[in-house]
């Protein structure tokens, strides 16, 4: 049914000077099993769009980069021949304004470092896509989740928003298990706490589901 996937994995990573850069706790395990999974149900090809990671599926094309703009830069050589875009990547929010060439010397007993936003991908893909293309991202959230992810699968123009609520008992960073709410234009189910292979299959089988409701292919 589908011909080209893209799936976005991993941390960004944003240098600071030679030696030093800013990145977050993403391991990239969700983006891996979405891929496994993809390969699974044999979509011929599957773009794997991903930051430093040690989580390298089989059966992918596999695009390496470092920062959110070279992530951005793949993404728009690629978004238009997808049929579905998951956006799965920890994108760092903000990069060093102005990086330094040469590495920070220890001076003063504090350092103020001026950061500037990154482009939100995820977004920016909403707004472009066209209506032949299904469009998955995922939220964390810790407070009012229900009411945040409803204005993020607006605002981003998604057609499903895989919602993490991040608690003591459910860390998902970098955890084997997750519990998430599954959003969609028809509404919000709350899925019992499983391992990130099996939640990786039924995301892919709501998207399958979405695909036959709106008729695509
Ligand atoms: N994302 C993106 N580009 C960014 C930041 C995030 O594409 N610069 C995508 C991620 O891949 C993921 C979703 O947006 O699909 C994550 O959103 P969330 O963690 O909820 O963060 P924000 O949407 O940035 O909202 P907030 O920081 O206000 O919680």
């Amino acid at each position: 049914m589908f011909k080209r996937v893209i799936i976005t994995s991993g941390p960004t990573i944003e240098p600071i000077d030679p030696v030093r850069f800013l990145s977050n706790r993403s391991s990239g395990k969700t983006g891996y099993h979405l891929a496994n999974e993809a390969a699974k149900r044999n979509i011929p090809e599957i773009l794997f769009i991903t930051g430093p990671t040690h989580y390298k599926p089989p059966g992918v094309t596999f695009i390496p980069v470092e920062t959110a703009l070279q992530m951005r830069e793949q993404l728009l050589k690629y978004y238009k021949i997808a049929d579905v875009i998951i956006m799965a990547a920890a994108v760092c929010d903000y990069r060093i304004t102005r990086y330094f060439t040469k590495k920070i010397k220890k001076n003063d007993d504090k350092l103020v470092l001026e950061f500037t936003r990154n482009p939100d991908l995820l977004m920016e893909t909403g707004k472009n896509k066209t209506g032949n293309q299904l469009l998955v991202g995922f939220a964390a959230e810790t407070h009012n989740i229900l009411k945040n992810a409803g204005k993020k699968f607006q605002k981003k123009n998604l057609d499903l928003l895989v919602l993490n609520e991040i608690s003591a008992e459910n860390p998902a960073f970098n955890a084997e298990e997750n519990q998430v709410y599954l959003v969609t234009a028809e509404g919000t189910r709350k899925l019992e706490k499983m391992e990130k292979s099996l939640l990786a299959a039924r995301i892919w089988d709501e998207i399958y589901n979405m695909a036959k409701i709106k008729k695509l292919k």
